[in-house]
């Protein structure tokens, strides 16, 4: 958690160019124009690195106007999910070792779509097999609750949607708002670093003999929820739930 200020500024080194405000991934480079043709983008992962492409999605949309899905491996693996040529299927993996994104991915390779990973782990099966891709460059993730990868593989998605937009007149105030946000990122996660003793005094004080702790968010925020729930389920055994807010009168509100 600590490392992030740094972790995000090395996904970003080289790669993102703050003046000009121009993105480039060198992996993308030669599949970028399949990309922008692709009929579908589907994203495909497990846990953590399910809830970043969740939470890139809609920039992918918003940038891209390419429809933009987001499968959990095994559900996909399950449903033998129809994809075909010309659809792009992207696997997000920290380690490039998770075996339903491997089996995903493998899937995807014989019915011929372009297949490309965004992994922390040069060298893992899904850097490897892929067509293409970007090494998010996040430094070991030693812990076994993913931190600093999870805010990596979100910066390197983001970019990703930044760079296959690049042609778009339309879209490049945007995309500098939110090239100029990347630059500012590195501060913020200082100044909530900084904060750390006040939020383990809330977290002692009114947390942590609850029995249970519901997440509520939407849009971007609706994957923050859910991941924050999953590293409170794994670090603090409490169980936790994320819930998309636009679904509280349907169920939740209950609880
Ligand atoms: C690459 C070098 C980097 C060097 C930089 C200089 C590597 C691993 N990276 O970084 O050391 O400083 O050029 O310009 O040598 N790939 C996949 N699947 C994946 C991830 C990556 O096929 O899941 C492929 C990419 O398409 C690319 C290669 O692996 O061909 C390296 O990817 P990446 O490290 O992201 O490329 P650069 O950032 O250009
Ligand atoms: O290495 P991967 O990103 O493919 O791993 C997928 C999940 O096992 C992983 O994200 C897991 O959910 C995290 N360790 C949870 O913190």
């Amino acid at each position: 958690i600590y490392e992030q200020p740094e972790s995000v500024v090395n996904t970003m080194r080289g790669r993102v160019n703050f003046e000009n405000h121009e993105v480039t991934l060198g992996g993308l480079r030669g599949f970028t124009h399949i990309i922008r043709r692709a009929r579908r983008i589907i994203f495909i992962a497990c846990g953590t690195s399910y809830h970043s492409c969740l939470a890139t999605r809609s920039i992918f949309e918003e940038l891209n106007q390419i429809g933009t899905q987001a499968e959990l491996a095994s559900d996909f693996l399950d449903r033998a999910s129809p994809i075909f040529r010309d659809d792009v299927c992207v696997f997000v993996s920290q380690s490039g070792e998770t075996a339903d994104t491997i089996l995903a991915m493998r899937y995807c390779l014989e019915r011929g779509a372009l297949c490309v990973g965004v992994t922390n782990t040069v060298g893992s099966s899904i850097s490897r097999e892929t067509h293409c891709g970007v090494h998010i460059n996040a430094g070991p993730e030693i812990g076994v609750a993913s931190t600093k990868a999870y805010t990596s593989q979100y910066i390197a998605l983001v970019m990703m949607a930044l760079q296959l937009a690049e042609d778009t007149t339309s879209t490049k105030q945007r995309r500098e708002e939110i090239i100029d946000g990347l630059y500012r990122l590195p501060g913020h996660i200082k100044e909530v670093l900084a904060i750390d003793g006040k939020l383990q005094q809330l977290a002692v004080d009114q947390l942590a003999h609850e029995k249970s702790l519901l997440i509520l968010g939407r849009g971007y925020q609706n994957a923050t929820c859910l991941e924050g729930a999953l590293k409170i389920k794994e670090i603090s055994y409490i169980h936790s739930e994320g819930i998309l807010a636009g679904e509280l009168k349907h169920g939740p509100l209950a609880l």
